[in-house]
């Protein structure tokens, strides 16, 4: 790797058209480890909408350049460099044949053409083709494909790429072929192949319109066992897609491959969708309810990128959010019609309460740093440092906001004419909006700021009620939130924020709703309030009593909402609200509110205490049998430490700790018979059931079983534990009975039972990959002790056989678990979590960027820590800027340092 010029800033505003075209690609691939050779054939003609360029410019890395032909005759004027390939004076119109030779035994950045596991596959977003073949590896370049694969028939048995299969046969010297052919233009980060040993489940379903298509699920002979979930919830999405959006399968077959060295989760290549083990794999004894759930998401995702990606694909990568926040939303709907259906309001909350919280931990600590970049960035160096929490997570609420301001036809009726207008094209995040706004009637020009500026608005509420007038005014006043300097330059004025109220009476039962003007009140008790000014008014009449504000119900956009709630409204609210995201947000505002006093006294030292008001509201809420299992269990889960850190002032993770294992052993205490009611009363006997029910319940119980492993005396808890890991027949079970055991262990004792369950779940699951991932991680986010530091087990995790930096999911189980997900531990005072991070972040650099970058970002909020530990994060970001090769990483250090 060379890259240690600075790097590059690719622009947003620099945009132009490609010079050329290439209208066809046949590839021709002869597949081995060390030295795959690669011919490709392209039609190729001038862009008659763009400005004369006399050469043409390929993009190529990493590739042995062969030769060139142009209308078959050899062509000199082919210069390679070290980032592709110039052709000098090329007439308007040719046919371009280039030959070249990589290499994807050596290929450990998982991006290109690679090998894992003695099988071949390929990863092409963002920019990974230009490592298979010298190409125009842009979006807005789309062509047809043909691909011949050629190779040993005893170690690639199997060959696949995207499309249909024209033909296969038997080549001389034990070598065979296969062609495939895929009928529709896409761009090149699209393209995929796989080679190997490899078996398929099969299955051939029927689509809306009577065609026969054949579903595929390959993965290697061992995990045929743990295919049947991904296979359901393929069928599940082209049920869905069909149903919710008219959308149908355009291909003869779908293919899923599953491969376990991958950098994300999955990719949507045309036809030949290629995922990380982890999102394809299950069986009750492997995967937990968590992993059943992210499978059926992440399968749906791929799926519905065939039209929200594939069949309309973005101009260029700053359009990234285009592909991704639809789909996002798309699956996101999608779970969620999986769990309730559309009328089952509260376990579609579930759904939502789960993606929120992800939003909020993760998609407003990016917008408080030194990444901040709008749903649509402006620049960028690396594109793939810009897959982020923005791009999906906000892209989809500002995708669900158009639903919300439309109503789910008025959306609908826009996805229509998105696609009339725009099918088989490269467009822009404005040719979406557009479609919305033209199916829709309105003019959404404001609404493009959602698009263009970065940071977390916040809105602040002011009510008054006047007794004797029945008015109720609601006064909304938008901002941001202090934003770093990167999301400031972006913004501009004020955003359409849809904002979604209820007025809640004396009773907790919601008042009708008419505002100011109207004749009559409306049915629904819920109004979308939109909200457009700096300062906007909204005034209620004939209210009869002063009621109490639900605001932005469903968590209606994606801002901080600031109001003046006391704990006894909040637990008001989280008794009757009935929007049941807004019960769940009432009792994380008073947790949050209780463990953020908390925070700030253990920082100085004072002892802490909590209102038995608060432990009351929760013991409503543990025992109110009215509530589903799921709902309780999540309302119950108190906010996570990073969270709680980001909201300090300056971010004090020890004190965070104390405060929220303060308030965890207090309820646990507090409400010792309760847990163990609920513990047993929640067990699902029997065999291993799926559904979103028996998981609620696996959930709540598992949860009950967390706190009572922070009692005082822990003896019975870890009695029931190590009984829960012996007799569980799924992984949910045994991993949260193994998890109490360590983390009782750390606090109270019972160490001996954790050790052996330790141990015994590895030899279990020795075999099983995806389950020492498990065991790594398990490890890596224990509570650690004073005596008993996390770093020192993750260093020596990090000597076990079973370790393997070069495997993504390897490195994230017990690197990433420990950087990012354990902060207490990380952020030890004596600096020695970021000496330990700056060292991985090296050593993955040479390796892998991508995989090295995300692990970079852990330390980009390190402005906003305590002094104490500003100034050791400061000397490891120093140390790997100092260090870094890669223009990933470079990107993520000189950002955070700036
Ligand atoms: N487009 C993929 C998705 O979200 C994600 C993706 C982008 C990806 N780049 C990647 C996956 C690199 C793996 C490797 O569905
Ligand atoms: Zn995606």
């Amino acid at each position: 790797m060379a890259d240690t010029a600075t790097p590059n800033v690719i622009r947003r505003a620099d945009y132009a058209p490609p010079a050329f075209l290439i209208d066809t690609v046949a590839l021709e691939f002869d597949l081995v480890p060390e030295r795959t050779i690669v011919r490709n054939t392209m039609r190729v003609r001038r862009n008659p909408d763009a400005s004369r360029a006399a050469h043409l410019e390929l993009m190529g890395e990493q590739l042995e350049f062969v030769g060139a032909e142009i209308d078959g005759q050899p062509f000199a004027n082919a210069h390679a460099h070290e980032h592709g390939l110039l052709l000098d004076n090329v007439p308007d119109s040719f046919e371009l044949t280039l030959t070249s030779i990589c290499n994807p035994a050596a290929n450990t950045t998982l991006s290109g053409l690679y090998v894992s596991g003695g099988n071949f596959f390929t990863q092409c977003e963002a920019e990974g083709f230009r490592r298979i073949t010298y190409f125009l590896d842009r979006p807005d370049v789309m062509a047809t494909f043909t691909v011949t694969l050629r190779a040993s028939r005893a170690d690639y048995p199997v060959l696949l790429s995207n499309g249909n299969l024209l033909e296969e046969g038997d080549l001389p010297d034990g070598r065979h072929f296969a062609r495939w052919e895929d009928p529709f233009r896409k761009p090149s980060y699209l393209f995929a192949l796989v080679a190997g040993k490899l078996v398929a489940l099969e299955e051939r379903v029927k689509s809306g319109s009577g065609k026969e298509k054949l579903l595929q699920v390959w993965v290697e002979p061992h995990d045929l066992d743990k295919t049947r979930h991904a296979m359901d919830s393929l069928i599940h999405s082209i049920r869905w897609d069909e149903e919710r959006f008219g959308l149908e399968l355009d291909l003869d077959r779908f293919m899923i491959v599953a491969v376990s060295d991958f950098n994300m989760g999955a990719m949507e290549n045309k036809g030949l969708n290629i995922f990380n083990t982890k999102y394809v794999l299950a069986n009750p004894e492997t995967a937990t309810d968590t992993d059943f759930a992210n499978i059926e998401a992440v399968v749906g995702h791929e799926y519905f990128h065939n039209w929200t990606g594939n069949r309309v694909t973005c101009r260029d990568w700053f359009q990234l959010s285009l592909k991704e926040g639809l789909t996002v939303f798309r699956d996101q709907e999608f779970s969620a019609d999986m769990a309730g259906g559309a009328t089952d309001e509260a376990a579609r909350a579930t759904k939502r309460i789960e993606d929120v919280r992800v939003l909020r931990q993760m998609q407003f600590a990016e917008d408080a740093g030194p990444m901040a970049h709008p749903v649509r960035p402006e620049s960028y160096v690396e594109i793939n440092n810009f897959y982020t929490m923005t791009v999906y997570e906000k892209g989809s609420e500002v995708v669900r906001m158009y639903q919300t301001l439309f109503g789910r036809d008025g959306f609908r009726k826009g996805m229509d004419l998105y696609f009339k207008r725009h099918d088989g094209q490269a467009v822009t995040c404005d040719d979406f909006r557009h479609a919305l706004a033209d199916a829709n009637g309105r003019d959404l020009a404001q609404f493009e700021r959602w698009y263009s500026q970065a940071g977390t608005p916040r809105v602040s509420v002011r009510t008054q009620y006047d007794a004797a007038q029945r008015r109720y005014s609601v006064t909304l006043r938008q901002g941001y939130a202090d934003a770093p300097p990167a999301a400031r330059e972006t913004q501009k004025g004020p955003l359409l924020i849809p904002f979604a109220i209820g007025l809640i009476g004396k009773d907790g039962a919601d008042l009708p709703l008419k505002l100011e003007g109207e004749a009559k009140a409306s049915a629904a008790t819920t109004r979308v309030l939109e909200f457009t000014q700096t300062e906007q008014s909204f005034t209620f009449v004939d209210v009869a009593q002063e009621p109490l504000p639900s605001l932005l119900r469903n968590f209606s956009a994606p801002v901080i909402v600031e109001y003046d709630y006391s704990a006894d409204q909040l637990a008001f609210l989280l008794a009757h609200d009935s929007d049941p995201f807004n019960r769940w947000e009432a009792g994380q505002r008073l947790a949050t509110r209780e463990l953020m006093a908390l925070a700030g006294r253990a920082a100085s030292g004072v002892p802490l205490q909590l209102d038995d008001s608060v432990v009351a509201a929760f013991a409503r809420v543990l025992t109110d049998e009215t509530l589903s299992p799921a709902f309780r269990e999540l309302a119950l889960m108190l906010p996570s430490e990073a969270y709680l850190a980001e909201q300090m002032a300056e971010s004090n993770p020890a004190a965070v700790h104390a405060a929220r294992q303060f308030v965890r052993k207090r309820l646990a205490n507090a409400l010792e018979n309760e847990w163990l009611k609920v513990y047993e009363q929640h067990r699902t006997p029997g065999a291993y059931e799926a559904t979103p029910e028996a998981a609620g319940h696996r959930a709540l119980k598992n949860l009950a079983l967390s706190y009572l492993a922070e009692l005082d005396d822990p003896a019975e808890a870890v009695r029931l534990a190590s009984a829960q890991y012996d007799a569980a027949n799924n992984m949910t079970d045994r991993a949260a009975a193994l998890s109490a055991l360590l983390n009782a262990a750390a606090a109270n004792g019972g160490s001996v039972q954790a050790q052996q369950a330790l141990d015994d779940f590895y030899r279990r699951f020795e075999k099983e990959p995806l389950v020492i991932d498990k065991w790594f991680a398990l490890q890596a986010t224990q509570r650690g002790s004073a005596q008993r530091p996390v770093i020192d087990i993750v260093r020596k995790l990090m000597t076990h056989p079973a370790f393997n930096l070069k495997n993504p999911n390897r490195a994230r189980s017990l690197i990433f678990s420990f950087c990012a997900a354990n902060p207490a531990q990380f952020h030890a005072e004596d600096g020695s979590g970021y000496a330990f991070w700056a060292d991985q972040v090296i050593a993955l650099d040479a390796i892998n960027p991508q995989v090295a970058a995300r692990l970079a970002r852990s330390l980009e909020l390190w402005r906003r820590f305590t002094p104490a530990l500003r100034e050791g994060m400061r000397a490891a970001l120093e140390k790997v800027a100092s260090q870094v090769k890669s223009r990933d990483v470079r990107e993520i250090v000189e950002k955070a340092l700036a």
